[in-house]
């Protein structure tokens, strides 16, 4: 969801299936205390309008190098969120989107979200995972993802993902990424720990061309899209959650994280950061 909370989700995904083949799976009091972490972070994360970095000037920057749409067009946003990209997407592009995210929460404010705008025939939320995506081969005409693809990692998902984009589809992810070749120990070590598939720009750009498409652009995202528009919105978020959860552990930490990795990324943000990638499936 942010860089902090890569390793917590992945760590607690990972604790609710056996480790090898025959061993028992978690106790059933160990899988509620672990939903219960889910469900905190997951309700942390809905009350703000963007669960990553990113701003709808950029989704439409982004946009604005696709030049395939039409009403006809097929679009998946994948790892959608509660949907603020999408919906700047939906108003500028034509054509059905499907956003899809993990989490059942985020994917109803989803579906609230592209009612309230009119959008419910043309914008659709499903619970899905970007592992196994529900679309046909060849199917979609743009794959959308911003500040998401780390959850499968950024060359797996190029890799899976290409079968389902029609030839000359695109394919427009936002990943974080370094902006020098050497760096500090201490972001280079929480980076590491959070997300080891983070590479250099011109590493990514060469691994989406070996995946099969034509790397159309590339751009940093501003600071601003981490600072006003993902940042500031938490701070009022931070204050009302831990109101409400005043005195549990796992609420404490997860802010806690949060701050962290704000701090870090002041500290740091000229070694790293958002880029969109966009390429055009060969
Ligand atoms: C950092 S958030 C980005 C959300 C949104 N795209 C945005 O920019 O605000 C990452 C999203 O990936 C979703 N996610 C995590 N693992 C997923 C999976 N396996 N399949 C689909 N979505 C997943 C999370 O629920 C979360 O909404």
């Amino acid at each position: 969801m942010s860089n902090g909370n890569i390793k917590t989700i992945k760590q607690r995904s990972n604790d609710l299936t056996p480790d090898e083949p025959g061993e028992p799976a978690p106790s059933s009091l160990n899988r509620s205390i672990h939903e219960f972490d889910f469900n905190l972070i997951c309700e942390y994360f809905s009350t703000v309008e963007r669960q990553g970095p990113g701003s709808p000037e950029i989704t439409l920057k982004a946009l604005s190098f696709i030049d395939n749409l039409t009403d006809e067009s097929r679009i998946a946003d994948v790892g959608c969120g509660t949907g603020g990209q999408t919906m700047t997407l939906a108003k500028q592009a034509p054509g059905r989107i499907t956003g899809l995210d993990l989490f059942p929460e985020f994917v109803q404010i989803f579906n609230r979200n592209a009612e309230r705008l009119n959008f419910p025939d043309r914008v659709k939320g499903i619970v899905g995972s970007m592992d196994n995506l529900p679309f046909q081969k060849e199917e979609l005409d743009l794959i959308w993802s911003e500040g998401s693809i780390y959850n499968i990692g950024f060359q797996r998902g190029l890799n899976e993902w290409r079968e389902f984009l029609k030839t000359s589809g695109y394919i427009a992810v936002s990943e974080a990424s370094w902006f020098t070749d050497e760096r500090p120990a201490e972001i280079n070590d929480f980076w590491m720990d959070a997300y080891p598939e983070i590479d250099t720009i011109p590493n990514k750009v060469a691994q989406m061309q070996e995946a099969g498409y034509i790397p159309v652009s590339t751009f940093i995202l501003p600071e601003n899209c981490w600072t006003e528009h993902f940042y500031a919105p938490q701070i009022a978020a931070q204050e009302k959650f831990l109101t409400k959860y005043a005195g549990n552990k796992t609420a404490a930490e997860l802010i806690s994280n949060q701050r962290h990795e704000m701090r870090l990324y002041d500290k740091y943000k000229s070694f790293y950061g958002y880029v969109f990638y966009i390429g055009k499936k060969i």
